[in-house]
């Protein structure tokens, strides 16, 4: 009856256009398991304002020992979906590296897929922190990579240790957060630390790092938010700039 006193909410739009962290190549990792149910999301992620996805598929050892030619052969599929709808979104995929001898030795061998402008999406561990891991990033910026370190806030060990953020980023590491940690999908203290990090002005990258529709649900209600409108002045983001 009072519909019209309630206040309209704006559509959810996100600020960069391109998303550089998602699991959207099918059937590869615990990400999308089919090509229908990734052009679900991508269209639901269109809505937003998304017009290029550079998807990321995990390669990890013991769990998702991905080669580049069955994530190529996956993403295919997802490309030959899309067309099928009509959907001529700009598609590409890296992979999103743990660090570990399985993804180090691609990397190591050049068959590893890197981002445009040689930028190199790479994950810590979640119980401890990689042995070496300075020597390691800086090992992978002699060899012309330029690393993106996911979702910094979401690595306990870091929330008491903070100095940690400034000595990997002051080394030349860039910093990708998640959406999703803005949001509060995971907790408190991945949101609190996303957003100290966003204040220290580390955050080069906003990722979806969305799996399934359920992260979709919380991303969208989150650019709808006033935590999201909060934010937005202080971000200053390379993902449209990688070319
Ligand atoms: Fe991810």
């Amino acid at each position: 009856m009072f519909d019209f006193l309630k206040k309209k909410k704006e559509p959810a739009h996100l600020c960069v256009s391109t998303d550089i962290h998602c699991h959207l190549v099918p059937g590869v990792d615990d990400g999308a398991r089919d090509a229908a149910t990734a052009a679900e999301i991508i269209e639901r992620m269109q809505g937003w304002g998304v017009k290029r996805i550079i998807a990321s598929p995990h390669v990890t050892q013991d769990t998702f020992e991905n080669t580049p030619e069955v994530l190529d052969q996956a993403l295919a599929e997802l490309k030959a979906e899309l067309i099928t709808r009509g959907n001529d979104i700009e598609i590409s995929r890296s992979a999103e590296y743990r660090i570990d001898d399985f993804s180090m030795s691609q990397i190591k061998s050049g068959v590893a897929t890197t981002l445009p402008n040689s930028y190199i999406l790479v994950e810590n561990a979640f119980m401890q922190e990689p042995w070496g891991l300075d020597q390691l990033l800086f090992d992978l910026q002699v060899k012309g990579l330029r690393p993106i370190l996911a979702h910094p806030e979401r690595y306990f060990y870091y929330h008491k240790n903070q100095r940690r953020y400034d000595e990997i980023h002051a080394a030349g590491t860039c910093f990708q957060i998640n959406l999703l940690s803005l949001a509060g999908y995971y907790g408190k203290a991945e949101k609190q630390m996303a957003e100290y990090l966003v204040g220290k002005g580390y955050v080069d990258f906003l990722g979806s790092d969305i799996h399934h529709h359920r992260h979709v649900d919380s991303i969208e209600a989150y650019l709808q938010s006033k935590d999201y409108r909060k934010i937005l002045p202080k971000l200053n983001l390379l993902n449209d700039k990688v070319l």
